[in-house]
């Protein structure tokens, strides 16, 4: 049995809607679905390991994304002094899953912490895909709100808990990925449990609400809405993201030099 993209897209059902979505845009969208816990049945871990070269979780920068690509795709040389601009330009594009997640919230009328923790959720994704909530939130922590890191720390696990009073249902995709008995990791559940309790519980839920699981091919997507937004609550390095010496600057640096070979 060979788990790849394709075969997981035509589990969350051959819909005219599903077939009509570019690959790329439905690809980008869904990566931490694809990656996270698909091989969760020993079975299936057991065969995916032995036909793999790379281990799922490895971060999408680093594989070939679309199936039939010949090639990684070709990344231009970051500026010296890269701001989170440049990372969305040069190595997140097209960066469609927290786009949309962003705009929704714009449209929402969410707060501009919420839009910009939103923006960020997943972008670590680029790099490694496993429990991205934590890493995630560790990558943005120096520049952002303790609030919106927490928030983006905490959407992973709160993904799999429903909450009514915000229309948040679990996802009924995750039933095509997961299977209907599926049962979050204990990390995961202690995690919710932490969350819901915490005064910031609704960052991290807001994330989730705008955390799409359906998809217009046809929206179209920018970064420009949001550079305000990112001006006024991130907090650029002047020495670039990855110059900065900051706890977190090798993160930055490896998005940014992926091919780096130490
Ligand atoms: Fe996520
Ligand atoms: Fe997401």
């Amino acid at each position: 049995m060979k788990v790849d993209r394709r075969t997981l897209l035509a589990t969350l059902g051959a819909t005219a809607a599903v077939d009509t979505i570019p690959f790329e845009t439905l690809a980008d969208a869904l990566e931490h679905h694809l990656s996270y816990q698909l091989d969760q049945t020993a079975g299936a871990q057991q065969v995916a390991a032995e036909e793999r070269t790379f281990r799922r979780g490895v971060g999408s920068l680093f594989v070939m994304q679309k199936d039939g690509a010949s090639s990684l795709k070709q990344l231009e040389p970051m500026p010296p002094k890269p701001t989170l601009l440049d990372f969305f330009r040069l190595r997140f594009a097209p960066a469609n899953h927290v786009l949309q997640s962003a705009t929704r919230a714009l449209k929402t009328g969410m707060s501009e912490e919420t839009i910009l923790a939103c923006l960020l959720h997943d972008i670590v994704l680029s790099l490694i895909k496993p429990d991205h909530g934590w890493w995630g939130a560790q990558l943005v922590e120096p520049y952002v709100s303790e609030k919106v890191s927490w928030g983006i720390r905490y959407h992973q696990a709160l993904r799999f808990y429903p909450d009514p009073s915000v229309g948040y249902e679990y996802p009924e995709m995750y039933y095509r990925i997961f299977g209907r008995d599926y049962t979050p990791s204990p990390h995961i559940e202690a995690a919710y449990k932490y969350a819901r309790n915490h005064k910031w519980y609704m960052e991290a839920r807001l994330i989730t609400v705008n955390d799409l699981y359906s998809f217009d091919p046809n929206a179209k997507v920018s970064i420009d809405p949001f550079i305000d937004i990112i001006g006024r609550h991130f907090k650029q390095p002047k020495e670039g993201l990855g110059n900065d010496n900051n706890p977190v600057a090798h993160m930055w640096r490896t998005i940014a030099n992926p091919d780096q070979p130490l």
